[in-house]
């Protein structure tokens, strides 16, 4: 490698800058910083930064947000990836708009050779660097890589678009440019003098405030050279729909290119030594009492042989100040050693580190054979605490409080414990029950009425997929969701229909994939939201779909959808998919479904209100993408 005055003299560039300082707003609900969301297991950045070191960089800038240290952290975690000879400076971001431009005016005299530019959130299917090719010794040119394959690329992410004068000028760029035939894909090129001529461009027309209206506008005056993606796919990751786009894309890949296994004789060729088999029977008590939180020294809660033991109170912290520093109070008042463990609320806290987090602390705080994890809170804690009552020391007790509708009514009632991966929802999880659940529905008036609404959605569900007596039941109600009697009622008879239902398919393979009515499409729009839709809100979409994609299929006729919208409705939910989730984001949304096995994807089906459609004991209909695709059209207009 040589330089001279900062002219590139051969073909290699050995600098590479990656901005990642950016904020990336529609990710920001996810568990990381955008430059560490993994896509096909590996964080984005790293995936950018090897890109560069394979094409030669050994000196890399990395822009970061002010104060942070996670990006460094990571890059140490992969220090395996960075050859010995590389150089990793990191610049602190001081500008203080959160943008790629912001970034990238950070920057300031902290490079000086001809380097690679680059965004911290782009998935290439092909090295993009590789592009840059030929004579880039222009002086003050910056060359820019375009992608040519736009309808290819059509879901790629890519915001600015451009007009190409064939492969040597760009006749315009913008991002609301008719006839475009380029999208503009991120990665640029600067040789020395066109970063400070660029630079000084830059500094002398503040009202510039965009990376794209600063190269659009210093096209006019230096044009830049285009560079084309001699690839196909490419992501610019910055919505959940890309995200998902971008992982569903390297995974076929990755099946695509492993080779298949021939010739290999079964497993069951062998002779078996051995033919094992055990049968557990699961039993559990739900009491259902309104009052019984403030009351319950009056009962044995935990059982007697273990009142020695030391045991976990797992609470969040809006309902510690409700009923957790009451119940906590009890418990010990009644001699019980009670470590009560405070988290944040919402659904950050049901994740992996926080599981291992916790994890560490119980066991090192006290644990045995007969200690109680108890949950008090909604869904979140349930699931969270479920999970680690049934991995610390292989299993250990669990009482659930729920404290929600949702969670009264279905999260605490169902075996399924889990928290949730860093590609989707419960993806780390197991079936476990509890020693009991108490659910007092007296607490329910203290939730705010989104939630209620929330929590109701699941109910509907068992009404609308279960029982016409549910149904008619809430057909009957016209008074306020707020209101005792009524969600007394509510709890009452959805836990009924559960029990029996769980009982017949814990694991809901057959019967109980009733509680999956509306969740395949319900699953995805939640994830695709970026989480700001609540899982019940969700559902009511999802079964909006399915009830569409049913009378499409002639599973079932119009009148039982328009019963289930108008009482969705009824409820205050919004049964519309919001129009800035698109069509193609759904449908690519349902892969991540679990149900969602190679080819087609399945969906449970309401037949008519208050049973499912099945076939013996086959209760999912395999539905093609046309007709899933047709279903989620229609449902972003209201109804009626
Ligand atoms: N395991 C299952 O079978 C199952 C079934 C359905 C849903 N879930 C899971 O449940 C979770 C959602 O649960 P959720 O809707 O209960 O949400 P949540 O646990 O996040 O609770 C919602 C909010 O309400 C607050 N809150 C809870 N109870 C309150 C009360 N009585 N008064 C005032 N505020 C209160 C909480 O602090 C939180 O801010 C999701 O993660 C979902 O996947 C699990």
């Amino acid at each position: 490698m040589r330089f001279s005055d900062g002219i590139v003299n051969d073909m290699v560039t050995s600098t590479g800058v990656i901005l990642a300082g950016g904020e990336g707003k529609r990710l920001r609900r996810f568990e990381t910083i955008k430059p560490l969301i993994k896509v096909d297991g590996e964080p984005l950045i790293l995936r950018v930064l090897s890109r560069m070191i394979e094409h030669g960089v050994r000196d890399l800038v990395i822009v970061v947000s002010e104060g942070d240290r996670l990006v460094q952290r990571t890059l140490l975690e992969h220090a395996d990836r960075i050859p010995a000879d590389c150089r990793i400076r990191y610049v602190q971001q001081s500008e203080k708009k959160n943008s790629m431009f912001g970034s990238f005016l950070s920057l300031g005299k902290e490079v000086t050779a001809p380097f690679f530019l680059s965004a911290c959130d782009l998935v290439f299917e092909r090295n993009p660097f590789a592009c840059f090719t030929g004579d880039m010794q222009d002086t003050e040119g910056v060359s820019a890589l375009f992608c040519a394959d736009v309808e290819v690329n059509r879901h790629s992410g890519g915001k600015v678009k451009a007009l190409l004068d064939g492969q040597t000028a760009v006749q315009a760029l913008g991002k609301t440019l008719k006839d475009a035939n380029a999208i503009e894909a991120g990665v640029y090129h600067f040789s020395a003098p066109a970063y400070s001529a660029f630079s000084s461009f830059v500094a002398a027309r503040p009202e510039i405030t965009t990376f794209e209206e600063a190269l659009s506008a210093y096209n006019t005056v230096r044009p830049i050279k285009p560079v084309l993606y001699a690839g196909t796919h490419w992501f610019d990751v910055n919505t959940p729909s890309t995200l998902i786009r971008a992982e569903m894309f390297l995974r076929s890949n990755r099946v695509e290119s492993s080779t298949a296994v021939t010739g290999t004789p079964r497993l069951s060729a062998l002779k078996k030594t051995v033919t094992f088999s055990y049968d557990k029977k699961i039993t559990f008590d739900v009491h259902v009492k309104s009052g019984i939180i403030e009351h319950l020294e009056d009962y044995l809660i935990i059982p007697s042989e273990n009142y020695y033991s030391p045991h976990h109170l797992i609470v969040d912290k809006n309902i510690d100040a409700l009923y957790g520093e009451k119940v906590h109070a009890k418990l010990t008042s009644l001699g019980y050693h009670v470590n009560k463990i405070l988290v944040d609320p919402g659904e950050w806290t049901k994740s992996a580190a926080i599981y291992l987090q916790l994890a560490n602390k119980i066991l090192n705080d006290g644990l045995d054979k007969k200690s109680i994890l108890i949950s008090l809170g909604g869904g979140v804690i349930k699931d969270l605490a479920g999970f680690l009552a049934s991995t610390l020391y292989r299993g250990v007790g669990s009482i659930h409080m729920p404290t929600t509708l949702l969670a009264q009514c279905d999260a605490a009632i169902a075996l399924k414990q889990g928290v949730n991966g860093e590609g989707g929802k419960n993806l780390l999880g197991s079936y476990y029950a509890p020693l009991s659940v108490i659910v007092d529905p007296t607490v329910l008036l203290t939730l705010d009425e989104r939630y209620l609404r929330d929590g109701l959605s699941e109910c509907l569900k068992q009404a609308f997929a279960q029982s016409t007596e549910f149904y008619d039941f809430f057909s009957r109600y016209d008074g306020p969701l707020k209101n005792l009697p009524f969600l007394e009622e509510v709890v009452s008879r959805s836990i009924a229909l559960k029990i029996p239902t769980i009982e017949k398919d814990f694991d809901e393979e057959r019967e109980g994939l009733v509680y999956q009515y509306g969740h395949e499409v319900g699953h995805a729009v939640e994830f695709l939201s970026g989480y700001e839709l609540g899982h019940g809100e969700s559902v009511a979409i999802g079964m909006r779909v399915s009830a569409e994609l049913a009378r499409i299929l002639g599973v079932s006729d119009d009148a039982t959808a328009t019963a289930q919208f108008r009482m969705m409705k009824k409820f205050g939910l919004d049964i519309c998919i919001p129009s800035d989730i698109a069509v193609d984001d759904v449908v690519e949304g349902l892969r991540f479904n679990k149900k969602f096995h190679s080819g087609e994807a399945r969906f449970v089906l309401v037949k008519e209100i208050g049973s499912l459609w099945h076939d013996r004991s086959m209760y999912t209909v395999q539905c093609s993408d046309k007709a899933v695709r047709e279903a989620v059209a229609r449902s972003y207009a209201d109804t009626e």
